[in-house]
Order: C-alpha cells, then sequence, then structure tokens
C-alpha cells in the first residue's frame, strides 16, 4: 500500500509510506490519501487523525518530481487539482487532522501539513516550499495557506527563495505548533490526540468548522453562525453532561457523534 492506515482506541493514524523516495507523493498516494479521509470522516468512533510519513528522514520531501518531470501541461492541472483535493478532504474531515512532521517537508509535503490543523514537529524537521528552484510555482495550496498562516511578508520570502526553514525557526514565525525531540514525537503527537479526545467529539468538531470560517467566510456571518452553532449544542447531550459534570466535581462521558 502506498499509505498505511491504522487505529487505536479513537486516534487514527495515517502514515505515508515511501521512505525510498522520502515519502515523495505522486497519483496513487493521493488517490489513497482521499479515499483514507473520506473513509475515516465517516467513523464515529474516531475522534482524532494522526498524518505522518514513513521512515526516520521525511514527512513528505514533496511531490514526486520523478513523475513530474515527464507530465504535460493536462497531467499537471490533474496532478494540481488531487492536490488540492487531498488539502480539501483533510480540511472537511471533521476530526482534527494533527500533521506529525518527523523530517523533511519539502514543496507538497509542506503543503500537506499546512492543511492540518496543528503540525507538531522533531527537532529533525526541515521545511521549505522550493518549487520555484524546479522552475514551477507551489501547486498544492501553498500559496494560499502559507500566507494565512505564517503571514505574507514571510511566506513571500519563503516561496520566492525555496530556502530551507529547520524546525527552530518554524517555530518561531508559527509554522509549527511544537518541536520535540525526535524520540518524543509520537507520543507527544499521541497525549495531544488524546487530550483532544477527551472532550465532546460533537464540539470539537463544530470548532474545527468555525474556525475554518475565520478564513473562508465574511467575519459578520462567520459570528452570526457561531452563535446558531453555541445554540445548537444546548440541545444536545453532551453539554447537558459537560456542564452537569463541572457541577457535580466529575469527569463527564461525552458521546460519540451520530454519522
Ligand atoms: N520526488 C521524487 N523522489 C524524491 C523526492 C521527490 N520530491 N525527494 C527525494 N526523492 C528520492 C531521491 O530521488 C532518492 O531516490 P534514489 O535513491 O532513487 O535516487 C531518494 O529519495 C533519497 O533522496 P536523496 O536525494 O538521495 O537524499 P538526500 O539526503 O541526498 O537529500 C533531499 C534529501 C530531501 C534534500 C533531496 O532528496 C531533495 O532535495 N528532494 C527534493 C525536494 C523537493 O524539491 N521537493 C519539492 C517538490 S515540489
Amino acid at each position: 500500500m502506498s499509505i498505511d492506515v491504522s487505529t487505536n482506541g479513537p486516534i487514527a493514524t495515517i502514515t505515508i509510506n515511501n521512505p525510498d523516495e522520502l515519502n515523495a507523493l505522486d497519483v496513487q498516494h493521493l488517490r489513497d490519501l482521499l479515499t483514507a479521509f473520506e473513509d475515516i470522516s465517516a467513523r464515529a468512533d474516531i475522534r482524532v487523525v494522526l498524518l505522518t510519513g514513513a521512515g526516520e528522514r521525511a514527512f513528505v520531501a514533496g511531490a514526486n518530481i520523478k513523475r513530474m518531470s515527464v507530465m504535460n501541461k493536462a497531467e499537471a492541472q490533474e496532478f494540481g487539482d488531487l492536490g488540492h483535493a487531498v488539502g480539501r478532504a483533510i480540511e472537511a474531515t471533521p476530526q482534527p487532522v494533527i500533521a506529525v512532521i518527523n523530517g523533511f517537508a519539502l514543496g507538497g509535503g509542506c503543503e500537506l501539513s499546512l492543511a492540518c490543523d496543528i503540525r507538531i514537529a522533531s527537532t529533525t524537521a526541515v521545511f521549505a516550499q522550493p518549487e520555484v528552484s524546479l522552475g514551477i510555482p507551489p501547486g498544492w495550496g501553498g500559496s494560499q495557506r502559507l500566507p494565512r498562516l505564517v503571514g505574507k511578508g514571510i511566506a513571500s520570502e519563503l516561496i520566492f527563495t525555496g530556502r530551507r526553514v529547520k524546525a527552530d525557526e518554524a517555530i518561531r514565525i508559527g509554522l509549527v505548533n511544537q518541536v520535540v525531540a525526535p524520540g518524543e514525537l509520537i507520543s507527544v503527537a499521541t497525549s495531544l490526540a488524546e487530550s483532544i479526545s477527551r472532550n465532546s467529539p460533537s464540539a470539537v468538531r463544530a470548532s474545527k468548522q468555525l474556525v475554518a470560517d475565520a478564513f473562508d467566510a465574511d467575519f459578520d456571518a462567520a459570528l452570526t453562525n457561531e452563535a446558531a452553532v453555541f445554540a445548537d449544542a444546548f440541545e444536545e447531550h453532551d453539554q447537558r453532561e459537560g456542564m452537569t459534570a463541572f457541577v457535580e466535581k466529575r469527569s463527564a462521558v461525552f458521546e460519540d457523534v451520530n454519522t
């Protein structure tokens, strides 16, 4: 398989499995990622998704340059559209998706991480949008998501130069949430996933959609929607349970969502 999917309780892990090519992504990887995110989206028992790369060297070293080197315009359009579909599928997945970045996150690999909700990186992580050195601009959302995350000035510099960003700089510019030693990466990402999975799944899912509105919706419309989604929660089990548990000084027992 071009990717592996495993589950451990409420946490699903998707591992891109092409370590001999530093997990560079071809059409098959993208199709398999789409299927995996569609499957996970339909699962009420999964509360958080981890996305990582196989091996010790790379999260994803980019779109597969060997495949791209022989593409014509129509094939490149299809490849770009497919990369966008994966980014949108990650954003449309109702559960939070955490990128667990265990090495190179270059080009399409950086872009894949940008579509995730949270990025946890190892001290060995290296980011870049080096497309211009290959004679192309970013094609899987980097020109849009990187400025939204780190600001236009820094994104422009990184995209125009293609220079590499190590983990210490990545945390400073807000490209990642946390940097940890390589040996602790999985355990730190798993505990973050566990802490999310202890919260109300329906409230976490609603929150993911509301945060997306910060970029994709008109401000007033987004606030109106937030108020409505907030009120809707008061007809749900988890609101009663969460608040009653607080009053009774006990842990809340939340329900899986109805899918
Ligand atoms: N596409 C296809 N194959 C890739 C790849 C990519 N994006 N990135 C790495 N690989 C392959 C290499 O071709 C090599 O395969 P080979 O053994 O068949 O030659 C293998 O992965 C190992 O990479 P290698 O370059 O030998 O390792 P390195 O430690 O010397 O360098 C990198 C690592 C990541 C710096 C280097 O591979 C690189 O620059 N990759 C391309 C990064 C890039 O521009 N990505 C953006 C694409 S849009």
